[in-house]
């Protein structure tokens, strides 16, 4: 009910902010690389982890029936029916050098109901609540289902009418280097043909960018839920069409994200440069 995502969402807002002040306050004192996962270029700092805990610890006082998917933990099983899907840091590389582009991305969703409630190529149809908050400008961007996006208390809206080559369209890229020179195919195809690309390092912010105006699209491969879940919400009830992939814990499929017109145009240059979307 839109009372209870009201109550979830909250809760998300209340717990993302007070593990921004935690990663911040750990930023100040410094960051360095404690493992890499998949790839020498796919690094975990201590504050990723750490945040995760805090934010797990935060959830299963508050909801100790809810399952959790975390980035850096392993899932937990809950049997509410809810389960809450967590990056921590979205965006560790621009966190690792002080670039003040990450975040902390939480998002709440209807275990299984993707397929039935998204429907076939869309994503987060049972995502019911999103937070996304970038600690070092202090903005929290937030949506519920049905119930639109919002930052500041302001309701967010997608560009409209943007034709492709005025378009600045983020994208970003995975951790291994055969996707990677994929990618860097596809950007071949696409760069001469939009205003330009941004690849601003944290896929959460790309699609609370794109829900603020702030780009026209975003397109990427290879993302995992908790990089998109409480974004691509957001981004949703900012207006956007959002197509690919499901929730997940990997995923090769692509994420297209832009006002319906655009996106359509975005989908065929993809197709054009190569891709199968
Ligand atoms: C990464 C960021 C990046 C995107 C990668 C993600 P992480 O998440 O969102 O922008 O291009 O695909 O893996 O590893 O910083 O949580």
């Amino acid at each position: 009910s839109a009372a209870a995502s009201a109550d979830l969402l909250a809760l998300a807002h209340a717990i993302a902010v007070h593990a921004g002040e935690s990663a911040l306050d750990a930023r100040r004192r410094g960051v360095s690389v404690a493992a890499t996962k998949s790839t020498p270029t796919d690094i975990v700092t201590a504050v990723d982890r750490d945040t995760e805990e805090l934010i797990r610890s935060l959830i299963l006082d508050a909801r100790p029936d809810d399952g959790i998917v975390g980035e850096e933990d392993d899932v937990h099983i809950g049997t509410s029916g809810l389960d809450w899907i967590v990056d921590p840091i979205d965006g560790t590389v621009n966190f690792l050098y002080d670039l003040p582009s990450w975040a902390i991305s939480i998002a709440v969703a209807e275990r299984g109901g993707a397929d039935a409630a998204g429907g076939a190529g869309s994503i987060d149809g049972a995502t019911v609540a999103g937070v996304v908050l970038n600690p070092s400008s202090g903005e929290l961007f937030e949506a519920s289902l049905g119930g639109g996006a919002h930052a500041a208390g302001r309701a967010l809206a997608v560009n409209e009418g943007v034709p492709l080559h005025q378009a600045l369209v983020a994208t970003g890229f995975g951790y291994a280097s055969d996707l990677r020179r994929r990618q860097a195919e596809v950007l071949l195809g696409v760069l001469p043909e939009v205003r330009d690309i941004r690849r601003i390092g944290s896929a959460a912010l790309d699609l609370c960018a794109l829900a603020a105006g702030r780009i026209d699209a975003y397109y990427e491969r290879g993302l995992n839920a908790w990089d998109h879940a409480a974004g691509g919400l957001i981004a949703r009830e900012a207006g956007a069409r959002i197509t690919g992939p499901h929730g997940g814990r990997e995923n090769s499929e692509l994420l297209v994200a832009a006002a319906p017109d655009l996106h359509e145009e975005l989908v065929a240059l993809l197709r054009r440069a190569g891709v199968d979307a």
